[in-house]
C-alpha cells in the first residue's frame, strides 16, 4: 500500500522524505535550543495553509502574540490565516496531562489537517506515570484524520533523542535537529532517525535558517 504524503513545506526534506511526512502519522522533531523548532513546525503549517488545508499550532512555550510575530518574520501572516480559518494558534499554560490532553483534542473541533503541538516536553513535566499517559496520546492523535509534529527538547550532550524519553518509541517518525561546531562556525544538522513507510538513510543534512525559514544549505540529492 502507498502511504499518502503531506508536504513538509521545507524542499529538501520532502525529498529526503518521499514526498513528505506519511499521512496521519505523528512526528516528532527534537532538538536543542535554538536548533529551529518552532520555525519548522510554523513552515509545516503554513505549508498546509497555502494548500488550503488546515492546521493547528498548540503552543506550551510561547504567548499566541509572540508565535504571531515570529511567524510574520518570516512572511507568514498567521493573523490574516486565521481569519481565513486557515490556521489556529493556541497558547496554553500546561497544568495536569489530562487537562492538556483535553484541551489538545477540543483544538481538533476545527477538523485540522495538520497540528504541531510545541513542545510536548512542557507537557510531559506534568505526566505522573508518563509512558502510559504519552502512548495514550499518540494513539488517539494517530486515530485523527491529521498528520502531528510533536516537538521536543534534546539537552546538548546528554544521552538519548528526546527529553521525555519517552516520544521517540512511541512516534511514526523522528527527526534529529543538532547544532554543532565546525572550524569554528556553528552549523545546524537535520537527521532523520526513523519514518513509518519511508525508505531513509540516516546522513546528517546541513540547514540554516533563513529569511524563507528552513533551508538545507545544499540539497540533497533526489532519489
Ligand atoms: N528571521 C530570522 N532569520 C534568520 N534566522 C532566524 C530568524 N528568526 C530566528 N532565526 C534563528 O532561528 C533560531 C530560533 O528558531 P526556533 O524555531 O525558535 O528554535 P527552537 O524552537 O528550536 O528553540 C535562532 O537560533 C535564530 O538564529
Ligand atoms: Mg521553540
Amino acid at each position: 500500500m502507498v502511504t499518502g504524503r503531506v508536504s513538509t513545506g521545507i524542499k529538501g526534506l520532502d525529498a529526503l522524505t518521499g514526498g513528505g511526512y506519511p499521512e496521519d502519522s505523528v512526528v516528532v522533531i527534537s532538538g536543542t535550543p535554538g536548533t529551529g523548532k518552532t520555525i519548522m513546525g510554523m513552515q509545516f503549517l503554513y505549508e498546509g495553509a497555502r494548500k488550503g488545508e488546515m492546521g493547528i499550532y498548540v503552543s506550551f512555550e510561547q504567548e499566541k502574540k509572540d508565535i504571531l510575530r515570529q511567524a510574520g518574520q518570516f512572511g507568514w501572516d498567521f493573523a490574516d490565516l486565521e481569519k481565513k480559518n486557515l490556521i489556529r494558534v493556541f497558547s496554553m499554560w500546561p497544568t495536569s496531562f489530562d487537562e492538556v490532553i483535553a484541551k489538545i483534542f477540543k483544538c481538533l473541533y476545527y477538523k485540522p489537517k495538520r497540528l504541531v503541538v510545541d513542545s510536548i516536553t512542557s507537557i510531559t513535566y506534568t505526566m505522573r506515570d508518563n509512558r502510559e499517559a504519552f502512548h495514550k496520546m499518540a494513539e488517539k492523535l494517530k486515530d485523527t484524520n491529521l498528520t502531528a509534529i510533536l516537538i521536543s527538547e534534546m539537552l546538548s550532550g546528554k544521552e538519548g533523542f528526546t527529553r521525555d524519553g519517552i516520544s521517540e518509541f512511541v512516534a511514526d517518525g523522528l527527526i534529529l535537529l543538532r547544532s554543532v561546531e565546525a572550524a569554528g562556525e556553528q552549523k545546524n544538522l537535520l537527521r532523520i532517525e526513523k519514518l513509518r513507510s519511508a525508505k531513509i538513510n540516516k546522513d546528517s543534512h546541513a540547514y540554516q535558517v533563513t529569511g524563507n525559514g528552513i533551508e538545507f544549505t545544499s540539497p540533497p540529492p533526489v532519489r
